[in-house]
């Protein structure tokens, strides 16, 4: 029987021989193909291939499916889809939502040592955006949610071509990254992917209605003092953020003032004043009066967890919490996080931004603000742990890298018994 069988299958083996050895061919010369483009488009490093046709549509089927791949020694080349990569990226996010990176993408690549503006923008913003870009006339990368249904996505991608091909100084400095999903205000995760494609070392978080009413970019960029405290990475650079006491005053930047000269009038005589005053901790802690009678660079002494100042800092830093959706402590948490880490805030005392008038969505706010206070709160607690833990085993407990944490953290319940319990462990 065996043996039959075996007879009976010879021309049957012979013909999957043939077949196998042209498999063996085939692949040879497809995974030869294959490395030789991973090799030459790559230089070694991760490349994601730039999407700066007009109109580029979404297609699904092969949205994505770029390799990223890494090589070895011994030239063996592993890869992954870009989809696979990017869902643990941001993996924290709500999922499914698919990151789409480049969708237009700068023709300059900007130097390394500047400062790329990062922000998120909706479909109804386009047009403070479009002032944003021609007013800074440096890198900026921003986030643009789409809504993931076909009808609301041709739209916004119709009039966000329009806004794009509208004005050079996008093509020349604007990186435009996309998430596609249904969830609205995911606003921490946009931060990361706007940061985590920026070109720059270092980024400037930014909300999108704020006018840069000076050019603290050149002033930054050339000053080597304060480029050696950015580069050191233990500093962030807070620009003072103010709104007019009649908000109809601030509906046209090209009214505003440029210098803080012009601005000191306006403060003096209470047009202008701090953003968001009946919300002290939110900017207080830039201390706007010492701004007021200073000219050289300060920092920050009274920081409050929920200070949110709009600040420049190196690109490679911590990371936003995701897990912070909609209105409420998102930014703060970010900016909490960055001081624990051992970043200090220095205020520029020549510089300022200018809140633009418009609109707010207050009944979703109310909402999502009592839901994230509650995060917040474990949320200051876990960080706290967590990087006083990191602190002690990387013997940087005894530094000023730990200075900020233990300020912010010494009066959480059972924080001295757990710092003792670390700090035993590791002797
Ligand atoms: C904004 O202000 C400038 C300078 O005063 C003026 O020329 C311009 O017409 C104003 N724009 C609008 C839309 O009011």
């Amino acid at each position: 029987m065996f043996k039959l069988r075996v007879e009976g299958t010879k021309p049957v083996q012979r013909a999957i021989k043939v077949l196998f050895n042209v498999y063996i061919i085939l692949s040879t010369i497809y995974t030869s193909n294959y490395i030789y483009h991973m090799y030459t488009n790559n230089n070694g490093l991760i490349s994601i291939k730039s999407r700066n046709e007009p109109m580029a549509e979404i297609l699904y089927a092969k949205w994505g499916q770029d390799r990223l791949s890494w090589d070895s020694n011994s030239g063996v080349y592993d890869s992954m889809t870009e989809e696979f990569f990017l869902s643990k990226a941001f993996s924290e996010a709500m999922q499914p939502s698919h990151v789409i990176p480049y969708y237009f993408r700068a023709d300059n690549p900007p130097d390394e040592e500047d400062i790329t503006i990062t922000t998120l923008i909706t479909s109804n913003r386009f047009p403070i955006f479009d002032k944003l870009v021609t007013n800074y006339q440096g890198p900026i990368s921003v986030t643009i949610h789409v809504s993931d249904d076909e009808e609301t996505r041709e739209e916004l991608l119709k009039s966000l071509n329009d806004l794009y091909n509208g004005n050079p100084y996008m093509k020349k400095y604007v990186d435009v990254h996309l998430v596609v999903d249904r969830f609205e205000r995911q606003f921490n995760m946009w931060r990361n992917v706007a940061k985590f494609f920026a070109r720059t070392n270092y980024i400037m978080m930014l909300d999108v209605d704020f006018h840069p009413c000076t050019n603290f970019r050149q002033k930054i960029l050339r000053s080597p003092r304060i480029m050696k405290m950015l580069r050191s990475g233990n500093t962030a650079l807070v620009i003072p953020a103010f709104e007019y006491a009649d908000l109809t005053e601030g509906l046209n930047h090209s009214t505003f003032p440029t210098t803080k000269k012009d601005a000191l009038e306006l403060v003096d005589s209470k047009r202008l004043v701090m953003f968001h005053a009946s919300w002290k901790p939110g900017h207080g802690s830039s201390n706007y009066a010492a701004w007021h009678d200073t000219n050289v660079l300060y920092k920050v002494t009274q920081y409050h967890y929920q200070y949110e100042p709009y600040v420049i800092f190196p690109k490679h830093s911590v990371w936003c919490d995701e897990r912070f959706v909609g209105y409420g402590a998102n930014k703060a948490a970010c900016l909490f996080e960055l001081y624990l880490s051992g970043v200090d805030y220095w205020v520029l005392p020549e510089d300022f931004l200018i809140h633009q008038t418009h609109e707010y969505l207050e009944s979703a706010r109310k909402h999502e603000r009592v839901f994230n206070r509650r995060l917040y709160d474990h949320f200051r607690e876990e960080m706290c742990f967590r990087y006083a833990r990191s602190f002690i085993l990387n013997n940087e407990w005894d530094t000023p890298k730990s200075k900020n944490l233990k300020d912010a953290c010494h009066k959480i319940r059972g924080f001295t018994q757990a710092i003792k319990f670390f700090r035993e462990s590791v002797s």
